[in-house]
């Protein structure tokens, strides 16, 4: 184990982690640019599955679509898990859909509030978003050589801990239980609830993680507008009729079906269940 961060949150995560069957090492930083980047440094070096990068602070957190994750000292669970699951490429989604169930799960255990998946990966509740997840992944022919998944849970802070320009639409686990709380249990009960979901990986092929990623998601069976990008960016509406095997969102258009691998998807009408 390396550890470069003194004090109570490296006792507390060392204890969580410490003979945990999914945690084979951990290299905890004070500071960071990006523990997916350090991740997936370790990972092209060999590093073993189960390999767990965890920062109290990142520089340079980077969410999808190259977006920036804030992510200061003290206040939220920052990391990254290295898996190698033995798993066809396109089967890779469902150790992303595992981890943001697990997410899902762990979220009202903390604050006694329902949390919502919204495609591809934000957890939320009500229309504020508490987690987000960064998966990159890596083949060896037709599969996978690792995945990196990204955490980045917002446990302490307060609301003018964010930024102005996110304020009205994050939140954290502290804000919404009325309390303080411990970033380190949060590992805790994602670790235990991701090993569950991942166990249940081998056995049926992924369906009962994507039926619960379903369950979880309100967005489905909704009108959702889609945007894909680009320049000028491509931009469609259609209802978000399910999940398919790889992850990607089917849209029922007018047209027809529709499959969405990368895009931002919102709630036509938002309802302020967590859906966004
Ligand atoms: C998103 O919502 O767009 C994904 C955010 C993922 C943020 C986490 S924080 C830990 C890990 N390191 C990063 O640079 N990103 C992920």
């Amino acid at each position: 184990m390396s550890l470069e961060v003194k004090g109570d949150y490296a006792l507390a995560l060392q204890r969580v982690v410490s003979g945990h069957p999914l945690v084979s090492r951990l290299h905890l930083f004070p500071e960071v640019g990006s523990t997916n980047d350090e991740a997936l440094r370790l990972a092209r070096g060999g590093a073993p599955s189960g390999t767990l990068v965890v920062a109290d602070r990142q520089t340079a957190g980077r969410g999808r679509h190259g977006r920036r994750w804030e992510s200061p000292g003290g206040l939220g669970l920052w990391f990254s898990l290295l898996v190698r699951p033995d798993l066809p490429l396109n089967r890779a989604f469902g150790v992303t859909a595992a981890a943001a169930v697990a997410l899902a799960t762990l979220i009202p255990e903390f604050t006694g509030r329902v949390a919502g998946i919204r495609w591809p990966n934000d957890l939320l509740v009500g229309p504020r978003k508490v987690a987000g997840l960064l998966a990159e992944l890596a083949g060896r022919g037709e599969r996978v050589d690792f995945v990196v998944l990204g955490v980045g849970l917002n446990v302490g802070q307060g609301e003018h801990d964010f930024p102005a320009e996110i304020r009205a639409e994050a939140t954290s686990l502290s804000l919404l239980a009325g309390h303080p709380l411990d970033r380190s249990a949060a590992l805790d009960r994602f670790l235990a609830h991701f090993a569950t979901w991942c166990a249940s990986l081998t056995q049926d092929d992924g369906a009962g993680v994507r039926r619960e990623w379903v369950r979880l998601a309100p967005m489905i069976g909704q009108d959702v507008r889609v945007d894909l990008g680009g320049e000028p960016s491509e931009r469609f509406t259609g209802r978000a009729a399910g999940l398919a095997e790889d992850g990607a969102l089917v849209i029922a258009t007018p047209g027809g079906e529709r499959l969405v691998r990368a895009a931002d998807v919102r709630l036509l009408r938002p309802t302020g269940g967590g859906d966004g």
